[in-house]
């Protein structure tokens, strides 16, 4: 065929093969598409959207678009994957839950970018700990602890990281088939049979409604099945962040608490909510899978695998034992309350943003970041607080940031004089 064609029969809102899409994309990762015909097209399928199948099948065609992880006979294979918040720590706790629990974690996780963290940056808390690990020894220590993870590969779904750029310049982010086949083709390519999704929903995530989330779950799903693999998905709050910490060291030091039964509550159920997806996918009685699942975090099973890994992986593993000896900012500033009242809420993308000007985040890609400054939320929504009381507190290096970051947490609390509704952290599930 050729490419006006095809965008034109998008344009006119038809519906692709298989063999289109693979011309279409491929040839665009190839350099054999230009820029300007596939910016047209990604326009046309923000407009017009794509069928169930053809989201599938553009997952496909990214998924089998360069290297695929061969996971081979690796038992009970599953990935985890988020579609991102403010203090979202449950990776580090989900992941050795899951090798306590019997299954496999081999999977590629990434770094923070804007508002958001990521996985790789509060792993790197640890020092010395790598995640460059060459295929057979990423494969072993998946065999042996059951749980590697590494930075994402370039190589890995080549076609997703060229439209992705390509997406952010042309205005075509967020569309519902373009990010749940970007996510996916990734996930896909990875090699796990079982895929547990948390998708996001409020203030601080992609999805900002609760009905958008769930037609982001329902399409990653569908892909899945269609793909023969196993996912399911959560819907959970991300209109405060998760949790009270929020920055890197300081995430895993609370990641830690909650490896030893610890952690503060909403966490801790969501880590618990997770596995349980994840051994239900299995087949395994839901009941009796939550009861295994929780007892992870008071037998010390999730620990020792943690313990473990980080030293697989050239971490100092004495620190999982002394996360007081982890590198946090000495600055010390409060957040008060401005009116006795309860907290109605913390804003996650003030927090998020908040992190970021202290230096705890990135604006682009392969900027150096400061591991050890955040923000800690001693009072979350629905707690009683006084007037000029401490809600919020910010570790900073040297004042830097400082002033952005205590504007946008003054701006991103609200205190009132009336409790809020309880806000459930679980809002749907989707398989
Ligand atoms: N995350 C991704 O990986 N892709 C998207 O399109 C959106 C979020």
């Amino acid at each position: 065929f050729n490419v006006p064609d095809l965008i034109r029969k998008k344009r006119d809102g038809e519906a692709h093969t298989r063999a289109e899409l693979e011309q279409l994309v491929l040839g665009y990762t190839r350099g054999d598409v230009p820029d300007y015909q596939i910016s047209a097209w990604l326009m046309a399928v923000y407009l017009r959207g794509m069928t169930a199948q053809e989201t599938a099948d553009l997952t496909l065609v990214m998924a089998t678009s360069g290297d695929e992880m061969n996971l081979g006979d690796l038992p009970r294979t599953v990935d985890k994957h988020s579609t991102g918040g403010v203090g979202d720590k449950t990776s580090l706790i989900l992941t050795p839950m899951l090798a306590a629990l019997g299954l496999t974690v081999a999977k590629m996780s990434g770094r923070g970018l804007a508002h958001t963290g990521g996985t790789i940056d509060k792993l790197e808390s640890f020092p010395g700990w790598t995640p460059e690990l060459r295929e057979d020894r990423f494969l072993a220590q998946a065999r042996d602890i059951g749980l590697a993870l590494v930075g994402q590969s370039k190589d890995l779904a080549p076609a997703d990281g060229k439209l992705y750029a390509l997406r952010d310049v042309t205005a075509t982010v967020d569309c519902l088939p373009l990010i749940a086949s970007s996510i996916m083709s990734k996930k896909l390519a990875s090699g796990a049979h079982t895929v547990v999704l948390d998708v996001k929903v409020g203030a601080g995530a992609f999805m900002r409604t609760l009905e958008d989330g769930r037609r982001l779950a329902r399409a990653m799903v569908d892909i899945g099945t269609r793909a023969s693999r196993l996912v399911r998905a959560v819907l959970t709050d991300m209109d405060t962040p998760l949790g009270h910490m929020a920055g890197n060291s300081l995430e895993v030091i609370e990641a830690l608490d909650t490896l030893r039964g610890e952690g503060p509550q909403d966490l801790t159920e969501l880590c618990v909510s997770l596995a349980v997806e994840a051994l239900a996918a299995y087949g395994e009685d839901e009941t009796q899978a939550e009861a295994r699942a929780r007892a992870t975090l008071t037998d010390g099973t999730a620990l020792a695998k943690f313990r473990a890994f980080v030293e697989a992986q050239g971490g100092d593993a004495l620190l999982v034992d002394h996360p007081e000896r982890l590198n946090v900012a000495p600055g010390r500033e409060d957040v008060l309350a401005p009116a006795s009242g309860f907290v109605q809420s913390v804003d996650a993308l003030a927090v998020g943003r908040a992190v970021l000007a202290l230096g705890g985040g990135r604006e682009r890609k392969g900027e150096a970041i400061d591991h050890g400054v955040g923000v800690e939320l001693l009072k979350k929504p629905g707690e009683a607080v006084q007037v000029g009381q401490a809600v919020l507190r910010l570790y900073h290096r040297d004042g830097r940031g400082l002033d952005a970051a205590r504007t946008l947490l003054e701006e991103g609390l609200k205190v009132a004089e009336v409790a809020p509704a309880a806000q459930p952290l679980i809002l749907d599930r989707v398989f």
